[in-house]
């Protein structure tokens, strides 16, 4: 049994946050939301309990878990060496959609980090998400909670279609500001490098601390695990375009766009991301998701600006789309 709790991020109700806090604790499975998208949390120091998160999403276990912490001096629990950049970088970002990659330490599970010798560690900004993590007195190991290979979930909602039944608490905290997932930056490289890109772009970082590497796509072997994995589908086909010319209108298609007022359709259904990229991110998952549910078996996904955050858009929307891209 699934148990949903309604927790408002403004006015949090400690008492039954507390609730959720007791199931980590105890080895329990918990979706929370954080400003990126919902995570799927689970004690970060208890091997089993995160080995049951890779089997409520069906992960393939080589897939790393990210560990949320609270305070800015845990990150000393999983890394062995904290370079400069990092130091920078978490005095900049954090709280926020920033995720580094750091030496690990021993006596981190195997599970966590997939027997890598690194670990990936993240504060979030939000503020259920944060007041969880201080109440479980650990750090929350989390992956977004989803079921493997589908969108990540922005709302509460997403998690229930995906995962009632399979975890022990669902917290309700509202809509996911952001709406794609966090930058990952491996910082054990002489020259940081971006693995997965997300709302704080490669400029952003370089305002901070110099030289960061995005090759834009993960060359030969992935370095970040999960990149190599189906993602972000929904049953639908999804197909980036470019210009609206190349849309087929008919009754089983729709359209993801922005400022599509104007655009001039007549036959098909129009999601309208929004007037910027960052809007369109935060709708994006929605989207692909509600297209599903309203029974579409094709999509057509607007290209983002290929700058700021529209590079992690497109980075996700490639994956959809598994690289269809029409003029
Ligand atoms: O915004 C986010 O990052 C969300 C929220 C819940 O925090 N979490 C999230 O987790 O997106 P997940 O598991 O869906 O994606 C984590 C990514 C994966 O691509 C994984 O391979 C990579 O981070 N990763 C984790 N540990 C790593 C490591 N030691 N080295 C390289 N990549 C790692
Ligand atoms: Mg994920």
């Amino acid at each position: 049994m699934t148990k949903i709790i309604k927790i408002n991020p403004e006015k949090i109700d400690m008492e039954l946050l507390e609730e959720a806090a007791h199931v980590i604790k105890h080895g329990g499975l918990v979706a929370f939301p954080t400003e990126t998208v919902y995570g799927l949390g689970a004690d970060s120091f208890n091997e089993d309990a995160v080995r049951n998160i890779f089997k409520a999403k069906g992960r393939p276990s080589d897939n790393p878990l990210i560990s949320h912490i609270a305070d800015l001096g845990d990150i000393e629990r999983f890394a062995r060496e904290i370079p400069d950049c990092a130091v920078k970088l978490a005095e900049e970002f954090w709280g926020g959609p920033l995720t580094m990659v750091l030496k690990k330490r021993k006596g981190i599970p195997d599970s966590v980090t997939a027997g890598l010798d690194t670990v990936a560690v993240r504060l979030p900004s939000h503020s259920v998400a944060n007041a969880l993590i201080r109440l479980s007195g650990t750090a929350i190991a989390a992956p977004s909670a989803n079921l493997s290979g589908s969108p990540s979930p922005t709302t509460a909602g997403h998690c229930i279609a995906d995962l009632d039944g399979r975890v022990d608490m669902i917290i309700d905290g509202g809509d996911s500001m952001i709406g794609i997932e966090s930058t990952v930056v491996d910082c054990t490289t002489e020259v940081p490098t971006i693995l997965r890109p997300g709302m704080i772009s490669a400029e952003d970082m370089r305002e901070i601390i110099g030289e960061v590497n995005f090759s834009g796509e993960v060359k030969g072997a992935p370095k970040c695990p999960g990149m190599k994995y189906k993602h972000y589908s929904p049953n639908a086909e999804v197909y980036i375009f470019n210009s609206t010319k190349s849309i087929e209108e008919d009754e089983n298609s729709c359209v993801i766009m922005k400022n599509s007022e104007g655009a001039g359709f007549s036959n098909i259904k129009v999601y309208d991301a929004g007037k910027t990229d960052t809007e369109y991110a935060a709708r994006l998952f929605y989207f692909l998701r509600k297209a599903d549910e309203d029974g579409f078996s094709k999509v057509y996904a607007q290209m983002p600006e290929n700058s700021g955050i529209g590079i992690a858009l497109i980075n996700r929307l490639m994956k959809s789309a598994a690289g269809r891209v029409l003029d």
